[in-house]
């Protein structure tokens, strides 16, 4: 079984746009997926009520009080996270899966808020031992403009966290939001250029550079 945690303290960075794009692409891959939420917005699940009963099943649990009751028998686990995680709450976090996906806006404010999170993520024991490992993704990025290079500049900087794609600024997420979809099960057409950035992810999360040092 794969776990995978979506993590920024930074709110609005897009930790449920990842979530369920990533419960959606290994339910639409013919996965069992459970999909996690902590946070008490509970915006994966909110996604997932809007899912037709037509499409590849996803199980949702609310875990925003802490205890939750989860299935057995599930291939992946994905867990979205609300934002403002620090100390305990965020080795907590780190404790529960094997990789973890922080999403990064491109602002300078966003950037500035991301770094020390990254450092105290780092730090964190476990991610020092390669128990769990993390990755950076740039998220809602307008290419060629001048921040969208800032960014490039400075998550290669943040050393020990590798920086694995860059996902653009589209309405096509809050398209398939809308009815519980992720970008691969929009029509190709519409969304090759969404998955195309999306592939770098999969791959990563598919490699034993995603996996704890002591399973690989
Ligand atoms: N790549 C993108 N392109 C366009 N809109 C996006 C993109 N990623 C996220 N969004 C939109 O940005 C908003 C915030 O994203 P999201 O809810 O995923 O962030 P979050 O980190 O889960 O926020 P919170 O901290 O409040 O839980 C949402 O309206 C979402 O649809
Ligand atoms: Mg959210």
């Amino acid at each position: 079984m794969r776990s995978i945690m979506v993590l920024n303290s930074k709110g609005g960075s897009g930790k449920s746009t990842l979530s369920t794009n990533l419960a959606s692409y290994y339910a639409s891959q013919g996965n069992r997926v459970l999909l996690v939420d902590f946070d008490p917005q509970l915006s994966s699940l909110d996604w997932l009520a809007a899912r037709s009963s037509g499409r590849k099943s996803i199980t949702g649990v609310d875990a925003s009080k802490g205890n939750y009751r989860a299935p057995r028998n599930v291939d992946y686990i994905i867990y979205d996270t609300p934002a403002a995680v620090h100390g305990n709450e965020l080795n907590a976090y780190l404790r529960r899966a094997q990789s973890i996906i922080i999403p990064v806006l491109p602002s300078p404010i966003d950037m500035r808020a991301a770094t020390p999170f990254i450092q105290k993520v780092l730090a964190n024991g476990r991610v020092a031992r390669k128990e769990c490992r993390i990755a950076l993704v740039a998220n809602r990025c307008r290419e060629n403009t001048n921040v969208y290079h800032q960014l490039d500049g400075y998550l290669k900087k943040v050393r020990k966290a590798p920086f694995i794609s860059v996902l653009r600024e589209t309405q096509n997420y809050n398209k398939a939001a809308e009815r519980g979809l992720g970008i691969f099960e929009l029509a190709p057409y519409l969304a090759t250029r969404d998955r195309d950035q999306w592939e770098p992810i999969i791959k990563w999360l598919n490699s034993k550079r995603s996996m704890p040092a002591n399973l690989r």
